[in-house]
C-alpha cells in the first residue's frame, strides 16, 4: 500500500509540483491535503508551461486527483482552472473534491485584504487569497463547504448568516463596502452547477485505492516553515504543511502513509514578511532571483532568496519524518564561485546551534554560521546522471546528505520534466 508524502522543506516554493509531476508518472491516485490558491505550481511540460492553483499537478498526468477535506477551496479560481485546463486539452474527469472542504467566499478575500492594510508595517504578507479567514472561521464552526453546494436552500441559509456577521465586520470594523445578498448567493448557485459532479467521498476513494495497492501522492502546499504550528509564527500560512497533517487532511490513517520525501530548493526562498537568517543581501541576491526567476506564482510577488540554510532543513526533516530529499535548482548556483551554506545558528546569548531553535526571539536574532563550499561555475544543461555532475555540484549534494543523514534521491537541473536527476528509478521513488 505506497502512499508518499510530498512534503514542502522550507518556505514553499520548493518546486514540489515539479516532483510530484515526474513521480505522478508512476502513481495512480495524486491527492492535495492541505492549502488553497495561496499555492502554485509552475509545471514545464512538452513545451507547455501550466501555472496551477487547486489543482494536484497529477491533473497533467491524466492521473486520478482528489482535494481533500483539509483544502479550502475557492470556486471561483477552482472554476477558472477547470476551464482553462479543459481548453487546453487536459481532461478534469478525474477530479473529486471533498464535501467537507471549506469554501473561501467573496467575505473571506475582503477580510484578508482589510487585516493586512490594517496592520500596517506588522503585516503577515499574506496573498490576500481569503486564506487565513477562511480556516479561521472553519474553526469557528462559521464556514461554508463544499458539500453545502450541494443543496440550494441549505447554501443559501448559510450564506445569509455568514455575511449577516461579515458585513458588520467590513463596513464597521474595516471601513469598506458591504456584500449584496442576493449577489453573493446567485454567484454562488452558479459555480454550484458546475462543481457539482466533481463533489465526493474523497476519504473513502483514497482508503478504496489504498486497499488495492494503488500507488498514491500526497501532496502539500506551502511548505515546512509556513505550518501554523511548527512554522515561523505569526509569518505561517493558516493550514498545517507538515508530512503528517496529510492523514488528517485527507481523511486516513497515519500509519498508511510509507515515505516522506521533502523538496527543497539548493538555496532558500521566502515571500511575505518575517524573519530569514541567510537571506542574502545586496547583488547576490538579485543574481539568484533573475536567475531563479523568484517571483511568486500566484502574487508576482518578489521572492527573498537566501543561501541554503542546513539547520531550518534538518528542523523539516524532524518535524515531517522525511524520508528522502529532493534538491531542486541545483543550476541556479552555477553562477557562483563560492556557495556558503548555513550549518549553524549563533544565538544571542553567544551559543552554536544546529537545532532550530524553539523560541521566537532566538529565531529573529539568529546569526547564520557559514561552511563555504566551492562551486563549479559550470551549466548542468548537459547532465543527464548524477554522476556526471562536476565533482564540487556533487559535493554540494554529498555535503547536504552527510549534514541531514537522509539521501537526496532527485536533483533538479532545470524546469522541464526531464531535467530532473534520479538516484534511482522514478517508478521506485514513488513506489518506495
Ligand atoms: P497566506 O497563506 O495567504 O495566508 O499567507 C501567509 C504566508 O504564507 C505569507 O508569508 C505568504 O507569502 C506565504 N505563502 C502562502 N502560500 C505560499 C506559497 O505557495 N509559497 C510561498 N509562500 C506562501
Amino acid at each position: 500500500m505506497p502512499a508518499t508524502v510530498i512534503v514542502g522543506a522550507q518556505w514553499g516554493d520548493e518546486g514540489k509540483g515539479k516532483i510530484v509531476d515526474l513521480l505522478a508518472q508512476h502513481s495512480d491516485l495524486v491527492c492535495r491535503y492541505q492549502g488553497g490558491p495561496n499555492a502554485g505550481h509552475t509545471i514545464v511540460t512538452d513545451g507547455e508551461t501550466y501555472k496551477l492553483r487547486h489543482m494536484p499537478s497529477g491533473i497533467l498526468a491524466g492521473k486520478q486527483c482528489v482535494l481533500g477535506a483539509g483544502c479550502v477551496v475557492d470556486p471561483e479560481v477552482f472554476v477558472e482552472e477547470l476551464d482553462e485546463l479543459e481548453s487546453r486539452g487536459i481532461s478534469t474527469e478525474p477530479v473529486r473534491l471533498s464535501g467537507n472542504a471549506h469554501l473561501i467566499m467573496p467575505w473571506h478575500v475582503a477580510i484578508d485584504g482589510a487585516t493586512e492594510r490594517r496592520l500596517g508595517k506588522l503585516q503577515i504578507g499574506t496573498t490576500r487569497r481569503g486564506i487565513g479567514p477562511c480556516y479561521a472561521d472553519k474553526a469557528a464552526r462559521l464556514g461554508i463547504r463544499v458539500q453545502d453546494l450541494l443543496d440550494p436552500k441549505i447554501l443559501r441559509q448559510k450564506i445569509e448568516v455568514a455575511l449577516a456577521e461579515k458585513n458588520v465586520w467590513l463596513e464597521r470594523v474595516y471601513g469598506t463596502e458591504p456584500l449584496e445578498l442576493e449577489e453573493v448567493v446567485e454567484r454562488s448557485e452558479g459555480y454550484a452547477r458546475r462543481l457539482r459532479p466533481y463533489v465526493a467521498d474523497t476519504s473513502l476513494i483514497v482508503d478504496r485505492a489504498l486497499r488495492k495497492g494503488s500507488t498514491i501522492l500526497l501532496e502539500g502546499a506551502q511548505g515546512t516553515l509556513l505550518d501554523l504550528d511548527h512554522g515561523t509564527y505569526p509569518f505561517v500560512t493558516s493550514s498545517n504543511p507538515v508530512a503528517s497533517a496529510a492523514a488528517t487532511g485527507i481523511g486516513i490513517g497515519p500509519n498508511r502513509i510509507d515515505a516522506v520525501i521533502g523538496v527543497a530548493k539548493a538555496y532558500l526562498t521566502r515571500v511575505g514578511e518575517g524573519p530569514f537568517p541567510t537571506e542574502i543581501a545586496g547583488p547576490d541576491g538579485e543574481r539568484v532571483r533573475e536567475a531563479g526567476h523568484e517571483f511568486g506564482t500566484v502574487t508576482g510577488r518578489l521572492r527573498r532568496c537566501g543561501w541554503l540554510d542546513l539547520v531550518a532543513l534538518r528542523f523539516a526533516v524532524r518535524v515531517n519524518g522525511i524520508t528522502a530529499l529532493a534538491l531542486t535548482k541545483l543550476d541556479i548556483l552555477s553562477a557562483f564561485a563560492e556557495l556558503p551554506v548555513c550549518t549553524h545558528y549563533r544565538l544571542p546569548d553567544g551559543t552554536v546551534t544546529e537545532d532550530f531553535p524553539a523560541h521566537q526571539s532566538d529565531f529573529h536574532h539568529a546569526l547564520p554560521v557559514y561552511e563555504t563550499l566551492p562551486g563549479w561555475e559550470a551549466p548542468l544543461d548537459a547532465v543527464s546522471d548524477l554522476a556526471e555532475l562536476p565533482p564540487p555540484a556533487r559535493g554540494y549534494v554529498e555535503f547536504v546528505e552527510r549534514s541531514l543523514g537522509v539521501e537526496v534521491c532527485l536533483v533538479g537541473t532545470g524546469a522541464e520534466r526531464e531535467r530532473v536527476l534520479a538516484q534511482r528509478e522514478p517508478a521506485a521513488l514513488a513506489r518506495p
